[in-house]
């Protein structure tokens, strides 16, 4: 439940009245010097236009000792867990929400009695600093062992400043800018009090149905790794007991992207292979990039629900991964164990959980209610609570707790909306932007970016701006930052009286006079911008959707507006890909814009009028329609592909009928993953890799985790603006295995690279392939590389550019 994050801000806002000075003597002296100066200047990288280092490889190594994984810690575990007896064991797994519930309550409210018995562990949704230092004062001073809490908050996408919603940020295609967003997040966050995130989300999400497919970086496991990683570095830095990192939480182990139907909470059916070579592989790339926390997931997974499933929980995460944090229920996910069916009753629930290996109870109190009993009768281990204890005061420890529980009152307000922090979320917003379409109009001409003729602009639709919607922030900008809106940066621009304004129907709904209204506006301008979609509300928790087209009576709006004749651009809000091949057809710009953050002004603006280029890729597959869904490009083969899915064998007529297609629905997505327009264009020449034949035992000596060669492969291709402007070009590489034990993607992508472009420029682009990026989860249920014909694209989509190939030999 994330929703919360936004509406805490107005209450962060009446907080700083109050200011009694409590950060410890170490956080107070680093705050306004060394600490902001270290993270401005990492800040200070990310401006418009320059360079980003390229991004091939996802992270596999361990995050530096300071981390929970710091073998010094354990001397002091050990200490404490020895002198704590089995109650104040059982609080240190509790969690609750002492501020907005977000989701079913658990009634409580005697927190601060509790906080003093050591019955809590940590506390959620709390953004009010005054009351964060009140119950951490009572845990420090009042409880017998002093352990503090640690408090947590969905920081999903920035805290007071907004960024992008993450499928925006993914969109980028660039983790350096990720990380550094998460790093500002943390900046803010741990001012008030808030030492650990409940994110990041890295769940893969291949159903646009689902809402919550906005919270993550797409449908790519490599993609999505990389971004885990970012996220990670960024929110907990390169010492988490810094004062401004928070700890991570990679969410929700494992699965729930894979909601049936894609309806949210529903039952997940993964088999091993899917899991191992898509779900999984971002959570340990968190967890390999240092992750302090995950945590289990609401959906049943196999039959299993995730909250009590010991292969995923205990065998793949400590076992194989070797995770030493902690893990945290989803909330109130272990008291669902009984709707799910596998639990008769509450301490049954409570059982399944700990034994599997959830750590913490998020708002369910069953912990609370029913573990000491469990204990007594032995139905539980002592030694299993010892073992979740040990990696709560592992997390609180490394977080340097123990030496600064309190937050600085006095200094909160100066880590918000730093001038470098609003210009890294108009960066990342510019570069989250994916332009769908840009064809030309009837002067032959784009009509992106906007032409300095046009002099009057009409603004119609109902999400430009919405500052009385608070969810309405996510869309326009925070009146706090300073950032101008949408409409209000054009009118800085062209002047008030050439920015007309119509918003012609609500999101929801609408009537024939507002349709008419917007369309005698735009009759008034030389060209309209539609500012249309789905409201912030309409995507996230709970939020799935059957119908993927435009909400309420917006294509009818869009459709008396493109009758006008006048020349339109389409800016699509959303935090999912919309269902509208009519638009696709009509109208002549469309902008995918996602929900832009605070900075949404700005960075619209200056796109439009070609001050940025944009670069931003579809990390999803954009479907023609909802009956597609799930739609994902790195799908296997079937044995009756149509077209050359194959590639082996001649193509396969795909208007045959007995091939894998719908009677009324192309098999190709509206615009395919990794795709992306730019106001320049770009050429691929040929793909060239070197060797043209490995053998698979050299290659599986070099897989992660062994000693061995690890870049054994070099592809290359010559990339190339062809246009007149300066343009950044994300350069992907695609790799399919034939032959192999298990059936494999028609295509995965294993490498992707940034690349600046002036006008005429070539540049070569080179990926240094390592042996993971063939290895497969194989018929013998592990990772290892086989033999196989092996197929290699370096290209601009998932659909895209010229082949190479090379043969892995036995
Ligand atoms: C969500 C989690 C979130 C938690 C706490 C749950 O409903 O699924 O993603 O972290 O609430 O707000």
């Amino acid at each position: 439940m994330w929703l919360p994050v936004r509406r805490a801000r107005f209450l962060g806002t009446l907080i700083f009245a109050f200011r009694p000075a409590l950060w410890s003597r170490r956080a107070c002296a680093l705050l306004p010097l060394a600490l902001w100066a270290g993270s401005l200047s990492m800040l200070g990288q990310a401006v418009p236009g320059q360079a980003v280092a390229p991004a091939t490889t996802v992270t596999q190594t361990r995050s530096s000792p300071t981390g929970i994984a710091d073998p010094r810690l354990n001397a002091r575990v050990e200490s404490l867990l020895h002198s704590m007896t089995l109650d104040e064991k059982i609080g240190q797994l509790v969690q609750y929400s002492a501020g907005q519930a977000t989701g079913p309550g658990t009634g409580r409210t005697d927190y601060e009695d509790m906080i003093a018995k050591g019955q809590i562990g940590a506390l959620l949704n709390v953004v009010d600093t005054p009351l964060i230092n009140k119950y951490q004062r009572i845990a420090v001073e009042k409880s017998r062992l002093h352990i503090p809490l640690l408090f947590g908050l969905d920081v999903i996408h920035g805290y007071r400043t907004e960024f992008p919603i993450p499928l925006g940020m993914a969109s980028t295609w660039d983790p350096s800018l990720v990380e550094k967003a998460s790093h500002v997040a943390a900046l803010e966050a741990s001012a008030i009090g808030i030492r650990w995130t409940f994110s990041p989300m890295v769940d893969i999400a291949r159903d646009a149905r689902w809402g919550r497919i906005q919270e993550g970086a797409g449908e790519d496991s490599y993609l999505g790794s990389a971004m885990a990683a970012a996220y990670v570095r960024g929110y907990q830095g390169p010492h988490l007991d810094a004062p401004d990192s928070i700890a991570a939480c990679a969410k929700h182990f494992v699965g729930y992207g894979a909601a049936e139907a894609g309806r949210d909470y529903n039952t997940t059916e993964i088999s091993e292979h899917t899991l191992r070579e898509f779900y999984l592989p971002p959570f340990h790339a968190a967890v390999n990039a240092g992750a302090a926390t995950l945590m289990s997931a609401f959906n049943s997974l196999n039959g299993v629900p995730a909250s009590a499933n010991s292969f995923t929980l205990t065998q793949v995460l400590r076992k194989e991964w070797g995770f030493e944090g902690l893990v945290v229920s989803d909330w109130s996910s272990i008291g669902e164990l009984v709707a799910h069916g596998i639990a008769a009753d509450d301490a049954t629930a409570a059982r399944k959980a700990l034994l599997a290996g959830v750590d913490m109870d998020m708002a369910s109190s069953l912990y609370h209610d029913h573990l000491a009993q469990l204990v007594a009768s032995g139905a539980v281990p002592e030694a299993n609570i010892d073992e979740s204890v040990r990696r709560v005061l592992r997390v609180k420890f490394a977080l340097g707790l123990f030496e600064h529980p309190y937050a600085d009152e006095r200094h909160a307000q100066q880590a918000f909306f730093l001038p470098e922090s609003l210009q890294l979320a108009q960066t990342i917003a510019e570069r989250s932007f994916v332009l769908l379409n840009n064809t030309p109009g009837a002067a032959g001409k784009p009509l992106l970016p906007i032409s300095k003729d046009v002099k009057t602009v009409a603004v119609i639709g109902p999400l430009a701006d919405n500052p009385s919607d608070p969810e309405g922030l996510a869309v326009s900008s925070e009146p706090k930052s300073g950032a101008l809106s949408f409409p209000a940066e054009l009118a800085r621009r062209l002047g008030e009286s050439n920015v007309l304004r119509s918003t012609g129907v609500g999101v929801l709904k609408g009537s024939d006079e507002g349709i008419a209204a917007a369309v005698a506006t735009a009759k008034r301008a030389d060209l309209a911008i539609l500012t249309l979609g789905e409201s912030p509300a309409m995507s996230g928790e709970a939020a799935s959707r059957s119908n993927l087209g435009l909400p309420g009576r917006q294509q009818e709006l869009l459709e008396a507006v493109i009758n006008t004749g006048k020349p339109v651009v389409l800016i699509l809000f959303s935090g999912r890909p919309l269902t509208v091949p009519w638009a696709f057809e009509h109208v002549p710009a469309v902008l995918a814009a996602w929900l832009p953050g605070t900075e949404a002004g700005p960075a619209l603006a200056r796109t439009l009028f070609g001050e940025c280029n944009p670069s931003g890729k579809l990390v999803l597959s954009w479907p023609r329609s909802v009956g597609q869904e799930p739609l994902y490009y790195n799908a296997l083969s079937t044995g009756r592909p149509p077209g050359n899915a194959d590639l082996t064998r001649p193509a396969i007529d795909a208007n045959s009928k007995y091939v894998s297609r719908y009677l009324d629905e192309q098999n190709t997505p509206q615009f395919p993953f990794g795709y992306g327009g730019s106001y320049t264009t770009f050429a691929y020449g040929p793909t060239a890799i070197s060797p043209v034949q490995l053998s698979a035992g050299e290659l599986n000596q070099g897989l992660s985790g062994k000693a061995g060669t690890r870049e054994l492969l070099t592809a290359d291709a010559m990339v190339s603006n062809t246009g007149s402007r300066a343009g950044d070009e994300f350069v992907q590489l695609y790799v399919r295995l034939q032959g192999t034990s298990t059936a494999q993607p028609v295509r995965a992508l294993k490498g992707f690279q940034r690349v600046a472009l002036a006008p005429g420029e070539t540049k070569k682009v080179t990926f240094h392939l390592t042996p993971d990026s063939f290895a497969i989860w194989n018929d013998r249920n592990q990772f290892a590389v086989e033999p196989a014909k092996v197929t290699v694209w370096i290209a601009p989509d998932s659909v895209s550019g010229s082949e190479a190939k090379f043969e892995i030999l036995p």
